[in-house]
């Protein structure tokens, strides 16, 4: 961007609002479309957009395209289990590689990806879909179908991307498992998929040291039986153990006559599953989200290129992991769908030094930078020196989500990178979701804290229990008031689980498990999970599966997780542990049980702190009551304990 093009965005009178310039404004997708419908403000558009969110989404399926057009936009006859763009048939390659392909776009980049070794590899769309036409030719001469899920377990590196796309293309499923995730998460999710397949690496670089994924993998694949054939792709080179008649490598089988280059995409169903997400829920095992080919696609999409303004010239990164739902919307799906340049970083932000992140931006160009506020706050610690030594003049737009983002982190990230020329785009949604649902788009003013406004289309609330409307600055539940394109559409194997988790604490609309208050001029300000999900450094975990990781431990009898609020993560977990009779709970047995968890369940669930205790503060059904633990640990009322079993 050139140095003297005037994008500033400017402190309103009152220093509450983020307002910005004109040339922002001017320049923004979002204007275009606007005019294009006729609107002289976007709040009019928006008005507009939840009057006849049908229109306003087909509007979107229409630049996309479809083997066979919709018969109908979205199909409420048996809600909630709703359906989008009924009838068409896509197939979600057709719009990330295959129409790109065909256009001068094939020798575009599409993915600049540097490992933490500093290794690069860059490929354009015609390079990513020779990749993921190998890989699906061999997926499907090994026998992978319709209808089956296929478990991928890979460290940040291109191969990630490409077999999820191999997956979709021949029209499987795929199930990713965060490659920090360890060996319970990982049997917990295979086994509830059924998946054959697994697809893992010889291991990945974290700071420096490998991250033993096979070896987590073959543990894994011990505790639960349904892995048939598991395909193993080379990162580091170095040794792993490969079991004959179950372990085959990437490179061997990428080198065979199957792994054909020419690869025809398969027409699905737009409801036709694309992936499942495992992500924590209230009680017990994680949900296994499941998310469709049509509505997504046309979501993600959508909000991409209105939210992150993308543009041909762009280069976009999205420094999430693929493994989460921030990374299969943004860095997998939607960049390639709207034709863009992405770039993927494999490791830490601050290896070797605190300026990794920073000398990244300024030696690819990155134009938009999308991060969570832990990370923001982990790099602010290091001070502005760091920043400060690198050009991030390409910067235009930055982004943030997982969390409430604290104003002084977003004061940061404004005026240090984003040298209080960027806006910022506080993004609020879910892996249910599967896109941004509260954000604003660059023309929106902005407060520094808040997710603003809803997306087009989509319009929430915050409601008393009853479902009646808060009142301005009052707090009450987040809901989202009808259907939108890349909505899950059920729970794997539990369809009643999905009703209930979603659609019934308050009649008739979306309830999100958030708790929020809109503020006098119609802005929404997160404040946190109502149920039992942490969000620890923007990670989404349940206490269920960080207290069944601790009782799988033969020195514990029971145990309870909670979330503490801690400067950098956001939140820490912090467990309370009833140990078996004749146990000493000692500091060597608190480190055990750590490391234990953090075997168990990943290196991001290990508890900050264990303390033990002789008893837990129990209803009398004898659910664990964390409300009151909680409390406690914060020297707080504990509230009413009338239902404490005595
Ligand atoms: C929280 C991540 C405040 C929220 C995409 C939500 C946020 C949960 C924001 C979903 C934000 C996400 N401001 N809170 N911008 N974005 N959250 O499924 O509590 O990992 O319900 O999806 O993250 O977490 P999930």
């Amino acid at each position: 961007m050139p140095e003297d093009t005037p994008i500033t965005i400017s402190q309103s009178s009152d220093g509450t609002m983020y307002v910005p310039g004109s040339e922002i404004v001017e320049n923004a997708n979002v204007t275009a479309y606007m005019k294009q419908k006729g609107f002289q403000s976007y709040h009019d558009l928006y008005e507009w957009s939840v009057r006849n969110p049908q229109e306003f989404w087909a509007d979107q399926a229409n630049e996309l395209e479809w083997y066979q057009r919709w018969e109908k936009v979205l199909d409420e006859s048996n809600a909630p289990f709703y359906k989008w763009f009924v009838g068409a048939k896509t197939n979600i390659i057709h719009n990330a590689l295959d129409r790109h392909v065909k256009t001068w776009r094939r020798n575009k980049l599409a993915l600049i990806w540097e490992g933490e070794d500093a290794t690069r590899r860059t490929f354009s769309y015609q390079g990513i879909n020779r990749e993921v036409s190998k890989i699906a030719s061999v997926l499907k001469s090994m026998g992978v179908k319709r209808g089956d899920i296929v478990t991928i377990y890979l460290p940040r590196i291109p191969e990630l991307m490409f077999c999820m796309l191999a997956c979709a293309k021949i029209g499987a499923a795929h199930s990713v498992v965060y490659g920090g995730f360890s060996v319970e998460a990982l049997a917990d999710r295979i086994e509830d998929a059924q998946s054959k397949l697994l697809i893992t690496a010889d291991g990945g670089f974290m700071r420096g040291k490998v991250v033993e994924l096979k070896n987590i993998a073959d543990e894994a694949m011990a505790r639960t039986p349904s892995i048939q054939t598991c395909i193993v792709v080379r990162r580091t080179g170095h040794e792993v153990n490969m079991e004959s008649g179950r372990d085959l490598w990437m490179h061997d089988l990428l080198a065979l006559p199957i792994a054909s280059e020419k690869c025809e995409t398969v027409p699905v169903d737009s409801e036709e599953t694309l992936f499942i997400l495992y992500t924590s829920g209230t009680t017990g095992r994680p949900k296994g989200v499941v998310h469709t080919h049509g509505g997504y696609m046309v979501g993600t999409y959508a909000t991409l290129k209105y939210v992150f303004d993308i543009k041909e010239e762009d280069r976009w990164w999205c420094a999430a992991d693929p493994g989460w739902i921030t990374g299969h919307s943004y860095i997998v799906y939607s960049p390639l769908i709207a034709g863009a340049t992405s770039f993927m970083y494999e490791g830490a932000p601050n290896y070797p030094y605190p300026d990794r992140w920073w000398s990244m931006v300024a030696r690819y160009g990155i134009s938009i930078l999308y991060t969570a506020p832990t990370a923001i706050r982990g790099l602010m610690r290091f001070g502005e020196a760091w920043p400060n030594r690198h050009d991030l003049s390409s910067l235009r737009l930055l982004g943030t989500v997982g969390e409430p983002i604290n104003p002084e982190a977003w004061r940061w990230y404004y005026r240090v990178i984003g040298g209080e020329r960027c806006p910022i785009m506080d993004t609020w949604w879910q892996t249910e979701t599967g896109h941004f649902m509260i954000t604003p788009t660059p023309v929106v003013p902005l407060k520094p804290g808040t997710a603003t406004r809803p997306f087009l289309g989509v319009e929430t609330d915050v409601v008393h229990e009853d479902g009646a409307s808060c009142g301005a600055n009052e707090d009450g539940l987040l809901v989202i008031k009808r259907p939108w394109p890349g909505m899950l559409r059920t729970i794997l194997n539990d369809p009643e689980r999905y009703k209930n988790s979603y659609f019934e604490r308050v009649p008739g609309v979306y309830t999100v498990g958030d708790s929020a208050r809109k503020d006098e001029d119609g802005y929404t300000w997160i404040i946190g999970r109502l149920d039992d999900v942490i969000k620890v450094s923007g990670y989404r975990l349940g206490t269920a599966e960080v207290e069944s990781a601790l009782v799988s431990h033969h020195d514990v009898a029971e145990a309870a997780a909670i979330g503490l609020p801690h400067e950098l993560k956001g939140n820490a977990i912090h467990s309370f542990v009833i140990l078996r009779a004749g146990v000493e709970g000692t500091p060597q047995l608190e480190e055990e049980l750590k490391a234990h968890v953090a075997h168990e369940m990943g290196p991001i669930a290990r508890p900050e702190k264990i303390t033990f205790v002789s008893t837990l503060p129990k209803t009398r059904s004898g659910k664990i009551m964390r409300r009151v633990l909680k409390a406690q640990a914060l020297g707080q009322d504990v509230g009413d304990i009338s239902t404490l079993e005595s």
